[in-house]
């Protein structure tokens, strides 16, 4: 194992050299993917002692995620701080800002002046509101949301001190979890890391939490939130499987993206040396539980929480001093933050939801290409946006936020339940216009076509907070 991380050093640093020599650095994506395999054989190897060889039939499928959400860009120069970065193989890889430079999305461009930073400032000091725009932020902070908001929020609970965190561990530990998102990815990127850890940080300020809630689990719900999608690849588990990705073998097809959400989590942990000089019992402990968080926003087990959640409400015995029911509701917030889009201003909720709808369209467009089964949710050619939007809200948020609601009958909960529901109505209204012109326009067909009204969809009366 040892030989074949120094071999694949060795190649990155004469590939780099060598295109040093001919001037700036451009990787096309076959020397990413090229790349990539090697990376994916040191990491399976070193981890669990996957062999490689038995990765089944579409071995070159999975390698593409690097670019699948990418469009081509111009090639640009690395900083020594880049070069620096080199000596970390998954970081390297997965850096986004290595291959492609600052998000090409940012208008501010590098350029980051005493106002942007004055109006990102006054932003973090309503950091608790509901209606906080995290798009802005972003743009604000130069695309450094979630390290910027979650230092913020370390510092606002006073983590740094009662932890005895060393500030520049920890502003490096952020910087290589914001790294370790794709920024290709139209949705499962770090503003969405942002966004639910502003949410999470939202909870967590409930009364009931905040009266009862250690400093300990303030710590592990905020890492768990900033960590929660770490290295996604803009594909679901399903695709993982019938693609053979090595992460389904390697977790045995459950909980694929989850487990390697934490572990990766995990390994930045370490690697970050943010506490290593806690107590190993206490540093496997806090692993554990993060795991445990992170586990919980798997989707496909909801039901499992959701009627252990019902149970404890209906029989009315949780109770915050116990260990045990705090960890569970902090399971159950976290899950409310990642899912939480369709309770925010239409604003808000509408940009996600046409980005969440992208990369599951991304997604079909490639299961297409591969003469794979398209999934119905991925499928352009049958779907719409308003569609999956109604269906998540009633079968997976509404569900979810009226038992969280049951628990915590604040002005938070009114204010969600109220957006859920203006949300769907603007959901709803949209579906109908589009199909009222899309059977217009066919009938329209035989006769010479009159304008087509292209009207822009919002709900009623979903302007106030
Ligand atoms: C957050 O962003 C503001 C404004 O850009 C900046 O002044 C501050 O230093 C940043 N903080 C961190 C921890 O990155
Ligand atoms: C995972 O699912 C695939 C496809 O259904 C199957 O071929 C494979 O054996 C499964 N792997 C494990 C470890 O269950
Ligand atoms: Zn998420």
């Amino acid at each position: 194992m040892g030989i074949v991380l120094i071999w694949s050093l060795v190649l990155i640093l004469m590939r780099w050299i060598s295109h040093k020599r001919r001037g700036a650095i451009s990787y096309d994506s076959e020397d990413q993917t090229a790349l990539y395999i090697r990376m994916l054989d040191v990491r399976v190897r070193s981890q669990v002692g996957f062999e490689p060889e038995r990765r089944g039939s579409h071995p070159y499928l999975y390698v593409d995620f690097r670019t699948l959400h990418s469009r081509p860009e111009a090639a640009r120069p690395v900083s020594a701080r880049n070069v620096r970065r080199l000596l970390s193989f998954q970081r390297y890889l997965h850096s986004s800002r290595f291959f492609h430079g600052i998000p090409a999305n940012n208008p501010l461009g590098y350029i980051l002046d005493d106002d942007f930073t004055g109006q990102a400032k006054l932003m973090l000091q309503k950091v608790g509101n509901w209606n906080f725009d995290i798009f802005l932020f972003d743009r604000l902070t130069n695309g450094n949301s979630l390290v910027n908001l979650t230092f913020h929020l370390f510092n606002t609970y006073g983590l740094i001190e009662l932890f005895q965190l060393d500030m520049v561990k920890l502003r490096r530990f952020l910087v290589m979890i914001q790294e370790d998102y794709h920024c290709q990815n139209p949705y499962h990127n770090a503003v969405h890391a942002a966004d639910v850890t502003q949410a999470m940080y939202c909870y967590l300020q409930e009364p009931k939490l905040a009266e009862t809630l250690t400093s300990c689990d303030l710590l592990l719900g905020l890492l768990a939130a900033a960590t929660h999608d770490l290295d996604h690849p803009g594909v679901n588990q399903p695709f993982l499987i019938k693609t053979d990705h090595y992460l389904a073998a390697l977790y045995k097809n459950s909980s694929v993206l989850e487990n390697h959400h934490w572990k990766s989590a995990v390994g930045l942990l370490r690697e970050s040396d943010l506490l290593s000089h806690l107590p190993t019992e206490d540093r496997l402990n806090m692993e554990e539980r993060l795991g445990s968080l992170i586990l919980a926003t798997d989707i496909s087990r909801q039901n499992d929480y959701l009627s252990e959640f019902r149970t404890h409400l209906d029989k009315g015995d949780l109770c915050l001093t116990n260990g045990g029911h705090r960890h569970f509701i902090l399971q159950m917030a976290l899950k409310c933050a990642d899912i939480c889009n369709p309770c925010r201003p239409w604003k808000l909720s509408k940009q996600w939801s046409e980005k969440v709808t992208e990369e599951f369209f991304h997604q079909g467009d490639i299961e297409r290409k591969h003469n794979l089964e398209v999934t119905p949710l991925c499928d352009r050619q049958s779907n719409s946006v308003a569609n999956i939007q109604i269906g998540f809200m009633a079968y997976v948020v509404e569900p979810l936020f009226v038992e969280w609601s049951r628990f915590s009958d604040t002005r938070l909960s009114q204010t969600m339940m109220s957006h859920l529901s203006l949300n769907k109505q603007g959901w709803n209204e949209g579906r109908d216009k589009q199909e009222a012109s899309s059977s217009r326009a066919s009938e329209e067909q035989r006769t010479p076509a009159t304008k087509d009204s292209n009207s822009k969809v919002l709900p009623q009366g979903s302007k106030g907070s």
